[in-house]
């Protein structure tokens, strides 16, 4: 079990204490040795091991081994059944075709409990450590507001940066920011001809601030169609700003950090990991763009076409059964989106040596990025060493069950979209609280509106679309983030009344009632749902862990009097509060949801 090194950036989360195994391993490394035992040919085979309804733990490693080896599972199974040892099994049964029914002991229970207690790291170890991985996440449009389409690939691919991050990975956040490409001669031309519009923070905030970029940005597109004087001017000042010239370069870079602004306040609004320092945006890539197409022509990936240059697909073709192509250089010579997206491809593998790519964009663009990873294996970049996902996300749906749109069929801004979540929000928390101060109702509806925005996404099966609905995201009962809130509250509250906050003794000498048993096994889940979110990219694991552990919680403190209770009960159970109220916090916070201990 290896000690983790913290991630870089999250000191909050730095420890030295070695993580404490889970029951969960325990058991499986038992089954594992057990196999090694009677069968040594598949010593290091998977020993399958899982919860149970049945037992505390199944394993189902027979079936696949006896299927190797021919032999019958049942046979197999009963084998083990006799070789498993550990001081912390108590039974196991043999049944069905060949499972393994394995219950654990009340003391290993409790045992677990006090460990984890002691253990920052609630159990969870580093599988990741050694690994760098590159999120490429967010990537907002420079001189456009942030829009509801912004909104799932910064909250997945923030929640994915956490739980990597906390599983010892060094992330490197990429904020891939759309700075680059021929509009911006358009935006500086019409901003110098008409310099009595404001645009900048300091005069408007920085939200207005982008609105007015983002007005600018459409007046001068009509503009451009409209005037073929402006439209001259207009080319000639992209030709100034790819050649460097210091005056449209100057103001290129105030647009570029105008807009940042405004994508900062949604970053601290949304509380996201993301900084400035991730910002790693399409200029960024504008210098290696030549020597990655000459790359590409020099290996025979990329081929020229009528004057541009093109990577034509080996497996994918388009409805026209011609083959799928990136372009590469255009025939006039300039280069786009999937030019950038090559030379990004090449730096992250070739200077950031990532062993891991994730690509965090709705599932629109999975015909891109599959070309972009065809090409870059292609081109001998990619190798089988390194992992590359593009992490796809369905649609967020308004009212009518389609994309979403304002009223008036325009794009719906990302602040307004969080604005009506806080205020369902506030009316919710208003009715509970009637006689909360106005400023604390404030607080905590901004809270509760950002953690159910939040949580509604990360609860949802990443590729599926979902409805975006305040009111039924920010209910206080069902699967939302505001029950998740309430349930951890409710938890500090009983610890306030115990009178002992910080307790963690344990008394393992007690015996485990079945509503002790349910929550003290679905806390030893933690680490493993935790590894299974890694390895399926799929946070609404956890969501969906941490909403069953409130609802194990709540059965258990139904059944179970905590404060009332005799002693030892009583101390176990204080514990138990206490494992519960921490483990949900920290789940919590690896969706970047707060948890406060009051509401
Ligand atoms: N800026 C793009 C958009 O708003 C997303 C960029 C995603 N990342 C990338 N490497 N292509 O749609």
């Amino acid at each position: 079990w290896v000690i983790c090194e913290p991630a870089s950036d999250r000191k909050d989360l730095e420890v030295s204490t070695a993580a404490v195994a889970p029951l969960l391993a325990t058991v499986a490394t038992a089954v594992s040795e057990a196999i090694g035992r009677v069968r040594p040919e598949f010593a290091g085979a998977d020993p399958v091991v899982r919860r149970s309804e049945r037992a505390d733990f199944q394993s189902n490693a027979a079936l696949p081994l006896a299927k190797r080896s021919g032999e019958a599972p049942n046979r197999l199974a009963a084998e083990l059944t006799g070789v498993i040892a550990d001081p912390a099994v108590a039974e196991v049964r043999p049944s069905g075709p060949g499972f393994l029914n394995i219950t654990v002991t009340d003391a290993a229970l409790w045992t677990q409990l006090a460990a984890r207690l002691g253990d920052a790291r609630l159990g969870v170890g580093c599988p990741e450590h050694g690994q760098r991985i590159v999120i490429d996440y967010s990537a907002p449009n420079v001189a456009k507001e942030m829009h509801v389409g912004h909104l799932r690939t910064t909250i997945i691919g923030d929640g994915l940066a956490r739980v990597f991050g906390f599983l010892g990975a060094e992330v490197v956040r990429a904020n891939h920011l759309g700075d680059w490409g021929t509009q911006f001669g358009m935006l500086i031309q019409f901003i110098d001809e008409n310099p009595e519009q404001p645009w900048h923070a300091d005069d408007l905030g920085a939200d207005s601030a982008v609105s007015a970029l983002d007005g600018l940005y459409k007046a001068a597109r009509a503009r451009f169609d409209a005037d073929p004087g402006f439209a001259d001017r207009a080319r000639a000042r992209v030709v100034a700003l790819q050649a460097g010239d210091p005056a449209t370069v100057a103001r290129w870079r105030e647009i570029v950090a105008e807009s940042e602004k405004a994508f900062g306040a949604i970053y601290d609004r949304l509380g996201v990991l993301l900084t400035p320092d991730d910002y790693a945006g399409e200029s960024f890539y504008n210098p290696m763009l030549a020597e990655t197409t000459a790359e590409l022509l020099g290996k025979g990936v990329a081929v020229p076409s009528d004057g541009a240059v093109v990577v034509l697909s080996e497996q994918v073709t388009g409805p026209d059964d011609a083959p799928a192509a990136l372009m590469v250089r255009k025939s006039d010579g300039g280069y786009g989106y999937d030019s950038t997206d090559l030379a990004t491809i090449r730096y992250r593998i070739a200077t950031l040596r990532a062993d891991r790519l994730l690509y965090v964009t709705d599932s629109r663009q999975s015909l891109h990025f599959r070309l972009i990873f065809e090409t870059a294996r292609r081109a001998g970049w990619l190798t089988d060493a390194i992992t590359v996902d593009h992490v796809a996300y369905g649609t967020i749906l308004g009212p009518d069950g389609k994309p979403f749109k304002t009223r008036a069929g325009g794009t719906v801004r990302l602040m307004d979209l969080l604005d009506d979540a806080v205020a369902a929000a506030r009316a919710v928390v208003a009715e509970k609280n009637p006689d909360l101060p106005a400023a604390e109702l404030d607080a905590i509806a901004e809270r509760a509106g950002i953690g159910a925005v939040k949580y509604a996404d990360l609860s949802t099966s990443r590729v599926k679309d979902y409805m975006f609905d305040p009111a039924r995201m920010t209910a206080f009962n069902g699967n939302t983030g505001v029950y998740l809130q309430y349930a951890h509250a409710r938890i500090h509250s009983i610890l306030r009344k115990a009178g002992e906050p910080d307790h963690a003794r344990v008394d393992t000498a007690a015996p485990v009632e079945p509503a002790e048993r349910a929550l003290l096994l679905a806390l030893d889940d933690f680490a493993a749902v935790l590894a299974d979110v890694a390895a399926t990219l799929e946070p609404h694991r956890l969501a969906t862990y941490l909403y069953d552990l409130a609802r194990t919680f709540t059965t258990f403190y139904d059944t179970c009097p905590v404060l009332t209770a005799p002693e030892p009960a009583r101390t176990n159970r204080i514990a138990l509060c206490r494992l519960t109220a921490r483990t949900l916090a920290h789940g919590l916070d690896l969706l970047g949801i707060a948890a406060p201990a009051r509401l």
